[in-house]
C-alpha cells in the first residue's frame, strides 16, 4: 500500500541527513551517558566523557542548524501534492490538522480503522516533533550545568540556578538521566509509529534515501 508522503520532495535530502546526525548523537550520548552513571566495564571513562562532551556540542550545532534550514528549505507539506513550500509551514498548525488529535490517537489506539489524513505531519507528530526542541534544550541545560568548564562561562549563574532548583550537584545530574529516560521512551515510541506504516517508506526515504 502507498501513502501519500512517501516522496521524495517531502523529505529533503538535508533533512533526512540532520536526522541521521541527531540519531547518532543521541546513540552516541545515551550510551557515553550510561557508561558515566554506571560504568559497566573497566577503563573507559575519560572516552566516553570525551565522546559526551564532543557530541553535545554537534548535537546543538545540528538542532540550531535544523531550526534556521526550516525558514529557508521548501518541501511538500501537503499530502498528495509535490508542490513545495517552506519547511516551517511542518511545524505550525495546519488547515488539514483541525480537530485531528484525538482522532489520531483513536488510531494508533486501535479505535479507530482508517488512518488519518492530514498534511505531510500528523497533529500528534507536529506535537512530538515540536517537543524534541525543547526535550533537547533541557538536557543542554542540565547538561552544562554540570558540565565543570561552565563554571567558568560568563553566563554560569543561568545555569546555577538550575543546580540549586534541582537541589545540588547531585540533584542535577539526577535531573539530566532522567531526561535520558524521556529520550529513550520518546525514541521507542517514534520509531514504532514511524515503522506501523512499513519498512519500505522508512528505510527508503529516511534512511537510505531512495524512491520507494
Ligand atoms: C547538549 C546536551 C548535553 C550536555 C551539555 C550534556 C552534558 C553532560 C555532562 C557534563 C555530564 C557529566 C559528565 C561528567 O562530568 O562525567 C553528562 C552526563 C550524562 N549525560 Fe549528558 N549531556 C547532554 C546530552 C545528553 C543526552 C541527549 C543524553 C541521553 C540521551 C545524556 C545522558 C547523560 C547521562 C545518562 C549522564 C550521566 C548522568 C549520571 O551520572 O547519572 N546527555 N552529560
Ligand atoms: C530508531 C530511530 C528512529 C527512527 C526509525 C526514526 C524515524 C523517523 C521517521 C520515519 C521520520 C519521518 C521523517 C519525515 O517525515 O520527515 C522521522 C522524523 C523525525 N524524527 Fe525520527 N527516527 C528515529 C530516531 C529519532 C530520534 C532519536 C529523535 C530525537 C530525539 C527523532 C526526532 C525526529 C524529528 C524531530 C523528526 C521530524 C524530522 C524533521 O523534519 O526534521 N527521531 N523520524
Amino acid at each position: 500500500m502507498s501513502h501519500e508522503g512517501h516522496y521524495r520532495e517531502a523529505h529533503p535530502l538535508i533533512f533526512v541527513f540532520t536526522h541521521w546526525i541527531n540519531l547518532l548523537c543521541m546513540i552516541g550520548l545515551a550510551f557515553t551517558g550510561f557508561y558515566i552513571h554506571y560504568p559497566f566495564f573497566a577503563g573507559f571513562m575519560n572516552g566516553a566523557r570525551t565522546i559526551h562532551f564532543t557530541l553535545m556540542f554537534i548535537l546543538l550545532i545540528n538542532l540550531t542548524s535544523r531550526v534556521i534550514l526550516a525558514f529557508w528549505v521548501k518541501d511538500a507539506n501537503q499530502l498528495g501534492s509535490k508542490a513545495v513550500d517552506t519547511d516551517l509551514k511542518n511545524w505550525l498548525p495546519q488547515e488539514e490538522n483541525k480537530h485531528q488529535f484525538m482522532e489520531t490517537v483513536k488510531y494508533y489506539l486501535f479505535f479507530r480503522n482508517t488512518r488519518v489524513i492530514s498534511a505531510k505531519y500528523g497533529a500528534l507528530q507536529k506535537i512530538a516533533y515540536l517537543a524534541t526542541v525543547p526535550i533537547i534544550l533541557y538536557m543542554a541545560y542540565t547538561g552544562f550545568a554540570l558540565y565543570t568548564p561552565a563554571q567558568s562561562w560568563g553566563i554560569w549563574p543561568f545555569f546555577a540556578a538550575g543546580v540549586s532548583f534541582f537541589g545540588g550537584a547531585m540533584g542535577i545530574r539526577i535531573a539530566h538521566y532522567f531526561g535520558m529516560w524521556v529520550v529513550i521512551l520518546f525514541t521507542m515510541v517514534h520509531a514504532y509509529l514511524a515503522a506501523i506504516d512499513g519498512f519500505k517508506p522508512l528505510w527508503g526515504l529516511i534512511f537510505l534515501w531512495r524512491e520507494s
